[in-house]
């Protein structure tokens, strides 16, 4: 798995036992932790007389990386939040895409260090 491309990763990652209903409100949190639409992730139909996005295709970058990002929160909460000894660790929403996303595509890192840096400037002042 380590140093894999996105592109070479099985596109079934969800457990076999996941429901519609499941995999429903799974998107639906990914959507508004990354604050986006289906859209973001998710090709239109190549066939443009059929509306709608085709949910299979593999097309979108954007996708590929949700795929990796799922799994590295699935890999932190089974390795270092497994305090009860789960053996379903996509059960244990310790650390979940809002953790770093807050409602945004992409987490503005350079802004985090930005407020870091002012903290830091306000510890040594005092
Ligand atoms: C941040 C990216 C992202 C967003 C936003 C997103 N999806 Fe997905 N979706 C994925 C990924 C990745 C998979 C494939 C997961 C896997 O590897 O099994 C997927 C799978 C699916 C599947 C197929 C599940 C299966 O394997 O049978 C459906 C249906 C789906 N998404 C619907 C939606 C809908 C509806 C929305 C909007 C409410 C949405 N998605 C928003 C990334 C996203
Ligand atoms: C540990 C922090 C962290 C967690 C948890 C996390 N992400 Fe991310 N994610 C990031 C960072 C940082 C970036 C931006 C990387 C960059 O600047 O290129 C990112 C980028 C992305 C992108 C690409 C956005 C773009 O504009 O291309 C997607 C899609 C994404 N994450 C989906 C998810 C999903 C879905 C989850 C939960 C299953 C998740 N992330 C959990 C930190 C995180």
């Amino acid at each position: 798995m380590l140093g894999a491309s996105p592109d070479t990763l099985a596109p079934d990652n969800f457990p076999k036992h996941y429901t519609k209903k499941q995999i429903d409100s799974i998107m639906n949190e990914w959507s508004v932790s990354l604050g986006v639409k289906c859209n973001f992730c998710h090709a239109r139909n190549a066939d443009t007389n059929l509306p709608g996005l085709n949910y299979d295709s593999e097309k979108k970058p954007e996708k590929r990386m949700a795929r990796r990002m799922y799994q590295m929160t699935v890999s932190l909460n089974a390795t270092y939040f497994n305090f009860n000894n789960s053996t379903d660790p996509d059960t244990i929403h310790i650390v979940v895409c809002y953790t770093c996303h807050r409602g945004q595509s992409k987490p503005n890192v350079s802004a985090f260090a930005k407020q870091l840096d002012s903290i830091e400037r306000t510890m040594h002042r005092q």
